[in-house]
């Protein structure tokens, strides 16, 4: 499997960049009253894209040695998948003020970067380990 890791990754970060922009569309959509980012297709496409996402995420758990996770970076960035997956779902639908909808949008950006960063440094302080 090892011989697919580049081609692996290439779906989970192209899986990320449609994820993220879905993510931005969809709560900026929300935030000024538009209709269209609750509709059945585009409910559906985002789970796809996620589903791409962590698929390919799994594939790379496997096939990588795990000294490489040995900082705990990897462990951080999944339980702020977590975080960011609660966030998602309150600003997207569980929020029940527009106010509570926008924090949760905005928080959930912030957590999205970091868990960028987060792996782009494979550090778990992430953007404050690049920043240093
Ligand atoms: C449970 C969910 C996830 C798991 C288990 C996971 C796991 C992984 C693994 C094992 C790698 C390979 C690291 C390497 O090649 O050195 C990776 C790469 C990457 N992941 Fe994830 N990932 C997850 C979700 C996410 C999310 C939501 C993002 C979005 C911000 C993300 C962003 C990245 C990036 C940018 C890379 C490439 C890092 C580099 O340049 O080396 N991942 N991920």
């Amino acid at each position: 499997m090892l011989e697919f890791y580049p081609q692996i990754k290439l779906v989970h970060i192209l899986a990320i960049a449609c994820s993220g922009s879905l993510f931005l569309l969809r709560g900026g959509g929300l935030l000024v009253g538009m209709r269209w980012p609750m509709a059945a297709p585009v409910r559906y496409f985002s789970y796809t894209v996620d589903t791409v996402l962590l698929t390919a995420a799994m594939m790379l758990l496997t096939i990588l040695p795990k000294e490489l996770f040995a900082n705990g970076w990897l462990t951080v960035k999944v339980a702020l998948v977590v975080v960011y997956i609660v966030l998602g779902v309150f600003a997207l639908r569980r929020g029940r003020t527009p106010r509570t909808r926008a924090i949760a949008f905005a928080a959930a950006l912030l957590v999205f970067a970091q868990i960028y960063f987060i792996a782009r440094a494979h550090n778990p302080l992430g953007l404050f380990y690049l920043l240093g």
